[in-house]
């Protein structure tokens, strides 16, 4: 049987546009109520608005992910607006600008981890207590990408960043379990939204230089990335394929099985690490030794 979404509760974080929208959008109309969060003050209104129009029971919050005190304000304002929350989803993300590591920028790199991965862990520390407070259970979904699941060359900060989206997902979903609370990372490869625009909303503390308008500025350095993320997947059918996923429980969401000999690639070279550990006359003789975990 389908999860019934009905009357619960969503906080959606970069949910003016993209992927977010169309969670929004998907989650609204199978009748949940949608807390849409974005930095993006004008867009953030202006989607907020279509949702409501289309008859989606909508709350929207401005949200900087790399600021605690303003996701707890969403928690105030969401509790306010429709009482208990059952779903998180950490989307927002940026895509950084793609250098080699010898000519990365630091302060961009800074802002990749302070929205990437503390946005996220922002978004789960504060909405965890309020999901747990229903006692209903719920859902954490943690927008990763196919990024975390592989190193991607010139692209460090972002890979790194959503490979410990993947770990940190791996973390919780144990950690949450017995709240009934399903946590699962979304790994999408390439889907037409604006990620490759992402210096767009670029906060000032990382740097005054934020291109605006221009969308060839916008996308300066994104180069071949720009183009894949163009010839990419629409959000909406992400989103349905979020909801196949949801129901058959998924821990890592899937929506380009044709990364899958790519991935098992990375899985055969740990294995003949192993292997090679496995004959090392420094460290065989552990082979056998239980292993002690949490
Ligand atoms: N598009 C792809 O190809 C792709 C692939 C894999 C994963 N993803 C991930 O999907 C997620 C959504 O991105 P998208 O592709 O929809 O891109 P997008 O740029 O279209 O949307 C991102 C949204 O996040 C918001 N945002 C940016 N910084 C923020 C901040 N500090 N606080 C709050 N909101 C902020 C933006 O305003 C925007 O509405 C990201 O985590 C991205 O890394 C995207």
């Amino acid at each position: 049987m389908s999860i019934d979404f009905t009357n619960k509760t969503a906080i959606i974080s970069g949910a003016a546009g993209g992927i977010g929208l169309a969670m929004a959008r998907e989650l609204g109309q199978l009748g949940m109520r949608i807390v849409m969060a974005d930095i993006d003050e004008p867009a953030l209104q202006a989607s907020a608005q279509t949702l409501s129009k289309e008859g989606i029971s909508v709350l929207a919050c401005q949200l900087d992910v790399t600021n605690f005190a303003q996701w707890q304000a969403v928690v105030t304002e969401a509790k306010e607006a429709f009482g208990g929350i059952h779903m998180l989803i950490n989307n927002a993300g940026v895509g950084g600008i793609p250098a080699s590591i010898d000519q990365s920028d630091n302060a961009i790199w800074q802002w990749v981890v302070d929205v990437n991965l503390m946005g996220v862990m922002y978004g789960a520390q504060v909405v965890t207590p309020a999901i747990k407070e229903t006692g209903e259970g719920g859902w954490i979904i943690n927008v990763a990408s196919m990024a975390g699941m592989n190193g991607v060359p010139y692209s460090s900060a972002y890979a790194a960043t959503k490979a410990a989206v993947v770990s940190m997902t791996e973390s919780w979903a144990v950690e949450l379990k017995k709240h009934n609370i399903h946590v699962s990372a979304l790994c999408p490869a390439f889907v037409k939204t604006r990620i490759h625009e992402s210096l767009r909303t670029k906060q000032e503390k990382y740097g005054t230089d934020r291109p605006k308008g221009d969308p060839e500025k916008l996308k300066k350095g994104f180069g071949q990335a720009a183009a894949l993320v163009e010839a990419g997947i629409a959000p909406e059918l992400l989103a349905k394929r979020v909801i196949e996923a949801l129901n058959s429980k998924q821990l890592y969401i899937f929506t380009h099985p044709n990364f899958r000999d790519a991935i098992a690639t990375r899985g055969k070279f740990i294995d003949k690490a192993f292997e090679d550990a496995a004959h090392s006359p420094l460290v065989k003789h552990l082979i056998n030794d239980e292993i002690q975990s949490l």
